[in-house]
């Protein structure tokens, strides 16, 4: 059977703007384009998961209303477990997602709405499926009280853990020795360490100081310079896998994590493991879009014997 992945973490809808210039303030432009569609890291992670070939339960809380009806029709078309979705009367969160036409650069503005409501005692509910799952994935776009519960309530349960500290907060050490998996990228690192992590060696660097503050694995994201990876015994430097030609990196991280996510919980060692995410997110960045940009696992495979 499907190797089990949970995935607790924000949805948003993203409304995603495409346009030549910014406005400044006090002035209206006229797009290029725009499109509706479901985001927010958490859910985008879970999709991931589930088209990259998982079994996958999502934690998460919603709005009773359009934005979140585009979420329960997404975990319906892609066979996630919502079960542990709750619901709230306040709205759902989106996302505003201005990207360049020219350069393809993005600025983002995350309102979570709703998910944000997810309490640490309905986290406290979830216990079961978190205790039959081979790995438990968070972000950091849920109240930090909450993400916490789940990582020591996971930890507890003896199931490992990813967190993926986007969008970058400081973390007290007490949160990161629940992390078996940490995967910043170069302004989360930033963040967490203040290392400023330009080149291999800079991440390298950074990875030491999460280690020592008790994560057991730093996997540092570094965009087209790929991932490396690092704890007590490894340091490798993973590639990126791009499919094409990139038109929109949005969600990208996203790929990545939830792609990671299925091949730990599969089994697969570290550095096998960030390999398959960075081919997942290299596909992701061919597309528009973020959850629906998510390739399908035979495309993965694909791309992944293309580069071995
Ligand atoms: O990581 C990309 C996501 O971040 C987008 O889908 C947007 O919703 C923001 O939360
Ligand atoms: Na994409």
């Amino acid at each position: 059977g499907k190797a089990q992945v949970v995935v607790m973490g924000s949805y948003v809808a993203d409304l995603a703007f495409r346009t030549e210039k910014l406005p400044a303030w006090g002035e209206t432009y006229m797009g290029e384009d725009f499109k509706l569609g479901p985001g927010g890291k958490g859910s985008n992670q879970a999709v991931a998961a589930a088209r990259a070939g998982a079994k996958v339960s999502f934690i998460s809380k919603l709005g009773r209303d359009a934005f979140g009806d585009i979420a329960r029709k997404t975990y319906g078309e892609e066979g996630i477990d919502a079960t542990h979705v709750f619901e709230t009367d306040s709205p759902t969160g989106a996302a505003a997602i201005i990207i360049d036409a020219v350069k393809g650069e993005n600025a983002i503005i995350v309102v979570p709405g709703a998910c944000f409501e997810l309490t640490p005692q309905e986290v406290e509910q979830t216990r079961q499926v978190i205790a039959e799952s081979a790995i438990f994935v968070t972000q950091l776009e849920l109240s930090l009280p909450t993400v916490e519960a789940g990582l020591r309530l996971a930890h507890s349960l003896g199931v490992p853990t990813i967190l993926n500290p986007a969008p970058g907060h400081e973390l007290p050490d007490t949160m990161l020795q629940y992390c078996d998996y940490l995967t910043p990228n170069e302004t989360e690192t930033e963040i967490l360490t203040g290392i400023r992590v330009v080149s291999l060696t800079d991440a390298e660097q950074a990875a030491d100081a999460l280690l020592s503050r008790g994560v057991r694995n730093a996997v540092i994201t570094l965009g087209a310079q790929g991932v490396l990876v690092k704890n007590a015994t490894t340091l490798q430097h993973v590639p990126v896998y791009v499919a094409g030609p990139v038109v929109e990196t949005t969600g990208a991280g996203d790929a990545f994590n939830g792609g990671f996510a299925v091949a730990l919980a599969e089994g697969k060692d570290i550095l096998q493991a960030a390999r398959f995410g960075c081919a997942v997110a290299g596909i992701s960045v061919t597309r528009h879009g973020t959850a629906p940009s998510m390739p399908f696992r035979n495309e993965v495979d694909e791309l992944l014997q293309r580069f071995t």
